[in-house]
This record gives structure tokens, C-alpha cells and sequence, in this order.
């Protein structure tokens, strides 16, 4: 019997080890905010609430910038619990509607005084088509967050230094930006398989790190300044839109491999708030340190045409 025991605990002990491991880096940063203002976009669950209940800790008035009411007003109800603050409001933010965002801006605006953090974390891994007929995955994950970026950019030049912290994946690795694709399927991509999904997703999460590389230039002498990161691969909601049986196949090796929400919000409070990290503006962080990315996530030609092409899809010039 004792016997038994002995190796039941060597085997928890094991699976312990094993799960610290896997959570990765923690952000050491015990920087307070007080007195600042952070929007967190696609806050009301996931990897996105967790990072809401850590900088409302640290004293930060927190907009949960989310879709829908219901659920937004759920989160702020929860953050305020877990954090203990009740400077945590729900503002609604679609960013599937170039309208919605514009409206958020302006709301925003009006009826706050200080940006200094904007965390565009919200994303979707699932085909559609936004409002304004572009893909769902790069209207929400890239253009919505380009158009919200740029219109909150001269209160966060007021309030600097300030910080945009965009989350990407490691998926950008798989991405291409393939303008003509564009031109004629506002998806940037096409198709409909689990294929196709995984493909345009990636092209989605590249456009973030090239959005983040171009936007850094543009921010020189501002002291805002901007990162991009992976999350590392996260049990989350994530994956709640694919087929029952990649879902369960994925819940099964995600609860053992996967980093839990906790962790998964690390490498976005590292960007957001750690000290000293200013001289990497423009870069791509994961496990909480800065990563060299490919050639093709770091080309000035490309992520400046993306630019271009994004001010014109989203009304911007
Ligand atoms: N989980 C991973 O392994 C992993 C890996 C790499 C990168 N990431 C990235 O991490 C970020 C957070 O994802 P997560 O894992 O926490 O996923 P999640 O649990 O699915 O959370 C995504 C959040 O985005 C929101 N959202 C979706 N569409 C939106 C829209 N049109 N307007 C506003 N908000 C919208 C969702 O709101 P609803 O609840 O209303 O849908 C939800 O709050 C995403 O950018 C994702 O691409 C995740
Ligand atoms: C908002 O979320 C609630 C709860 O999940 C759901 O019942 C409702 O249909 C959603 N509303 C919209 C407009 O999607």
C-alpha cells in the first residue's frame, strides 16, 4: 500500500513539473498603474480576461472592449471580483463592423480622458464574413485592430509614453500576404477547409506582426511604442468554433500540452507592462522575451503596402 502511494506522488509530481513547465515564462513586472487607462479588446473571456483581472490588480482603470453586452457586462462583473478593483467597465466593440469600431473610438473618446495601454487581443479562428464583407479572421484580427489603433493613436501620443501590444501566434509563421488574393476575396485567402482555416488564420496573425513592425517606424519620437507576441498555445475558447471531433481530439491533448489562460496571458503583460523594453518597439515577444521572426515578418516593402492597402479598406484615407 505504501508502495502505491509512493508512486501516485512520484507521478503528480511528475505531471506538476511537467505543467509548470509547459506555463512557461511569468511576467516579473510588479509595475502599478494606477491612475492609467488600458482597453482590452475581446476581454470577456479567454486569454484577454485574464490579462483584464492582472493590469485591474496592478490599479489600472480597465475598458473590456467585447461584442456583446451580455457577456461583456458578465466579464467586468467577474474581473471586479478577481481583482478586487471596481474601475473595470464594459464598452461595446465590434470589430467585425468598421462602423462599430468607429463608434467605440468616438465613445471612447468623449467619455475618457487617458489611453495608455491598448491590448488588441480579440481574435477569431473560424471562417465568415465581417459588416463590411472581408474575411472574418482578417477583418477582426487585422483590420478592425488597424482602424481601432489609429484612431485611439493621438490620445495615446497625449498620454505617452504609452504602449500598443498587438497578440499574434507563432502561426504567422505559416502566413503569405498575397495582395492579389486580396484584390478579388476580401478573405485574403480562400476556401473553406480545415486547411484553408489554419492557412488564412496564420496570413491573418502575419498581418499583425508586419502592422506592429511598420507601426513602431511611424511611432519613432513619440515614446509610444508597440509589440507583437505569440501566447504560446493556450487552453482556451479558441478552437469553440471547429467540428466536435477536432474539438474534442483538441481538448484532450490541450489540457495536458497547452499553457492554461493564466499562463497564456503572460507574454501579453510582459509587453504591456514591463520595464525597460522600450528599445524593442516593433519587435515579436514570446515566453515573455523578444524572438527573431522570418525574414518574410519583418519586410519594410510588404508591411508598408500593408499599410497602405489597410487605410484604404478601412476608410481610413
Ligand atoms: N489559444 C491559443 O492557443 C492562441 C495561440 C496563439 C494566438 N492566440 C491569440 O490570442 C488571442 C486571444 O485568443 P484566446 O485564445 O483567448 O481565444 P478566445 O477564448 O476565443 O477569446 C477570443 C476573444 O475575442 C473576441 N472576439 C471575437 N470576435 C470578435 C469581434 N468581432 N469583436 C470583438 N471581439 C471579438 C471573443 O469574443 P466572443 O466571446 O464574443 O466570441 C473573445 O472574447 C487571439 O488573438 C488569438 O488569435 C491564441
Ligand atoms: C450575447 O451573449 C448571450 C450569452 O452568451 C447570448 O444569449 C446572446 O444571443 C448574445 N447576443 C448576440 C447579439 O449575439
Amino acid at each position: 500500500m505504501p508502495e502505491i502511494l509512493l508512486y501516485v506522488g512520484v507521478v503528480i509530481g511528475v505531471l506538476m513539473l511537467f505543467r509548470t513547465y509547459v506555463n512557461g515564462a511569468r511576467c516579473k513586472s510588479k509595475e502599478k498603474l494606477h491612475g492609467k487607462t488600458v482597453i482590452v479588446t475581446g476581454s470577456n473571456t479567454g486569454i484577454g480576461r485574464v490579462t483584464a483581472v492582472d493590469l485591474a490588480r496592478r490599479g489600472a482603470r480597465v475598458i473590456l472592449a467585447c461584442r456583446n453586452q451580455t457577456r461583456g457586462q458578465a466579464a467586468a462583473s467577474v474581473v471586479q471580483r478577481e481583482s478586487g478593483s471596481k474601475n473595470v467597465v464594459y464598452m461595446e466593440l465590434d470589430l467585425a463592423s468598421l462602423k462599430s469600431v468607429r463608434s467605440f473610438a468616438e465613445n471612447f473618446l468623449k467619455t475618457e480622458r487617458r489611453l495608455d495601454i491598448l491590448i488588441n487581443n480579440a481574435g477569431v479562428y473560424m471562417q465568415g464574413i465581417t459588416e463590411d464583407g472581408f474575411g472574418l479572421m482578417f477583418g477582426v484580427n487585422h483590420l478592425g485592430h488597424f482602424l481601432l489603433t489609429n484612431l485611439l493613436l493621438d490620445r495615446l501620443k497625449e498620454c505617452a509614453p504609452s504602449r500598443i501590444v498587438t497578440v499574434s501566434s507563432y502561426l504567422h509563421n505559416h502566413g503569405n500576404l498575397d495582395f492579389d488574393t486580396l484584390r478579388t476575396h476580401k478573405e485574403f485567402g480562400v476556401g473553406e477547409s480545415l486547411w484553408d482555416v489554419f492557412r488564412i488564420y496564420s496570413h491573418s496573425k502575419l498581418c499583425n506582426v508586419l502592422f506592429t513592425h511598420e507601426l513602431a517606424k511611424r511611432l519613432q519620437g513619440t515614446h509610444v511604442t508597440c509589440y507583437s507576441l505569440h501566447p504560446g498555445a493556450v487552453n482556451s475558447d479558441l478552437a469553440r468554433n471547429l467540428n466536435k471531433m477536432s474539438r474534442r481530439l483538441l481538448k484532450g491533448i490541450a489540457a495536458l500540452f497547452f499553457k492554461d489562460v493564466e499562463a497564456g496571458a503572460q507574454t501579453t503583460l510582459h509587453c504591456a507592462v514591463q520595464e525597460g523594453i522600450e528599445g524593442l518597439s516593433g519587435r515579436y515577444f514570446s515566453n515573455c522575451a523578444v524572438q527573431k521572426v522570418k525574414a518574410k515578418a519583418q519586410d519594410d516593402a510588404v508591411a508598408k503596402k500593408l499599410w497602405e492597402v489597410s487605410e484604404t479598406l478601412s476608410g481610413l484615407t
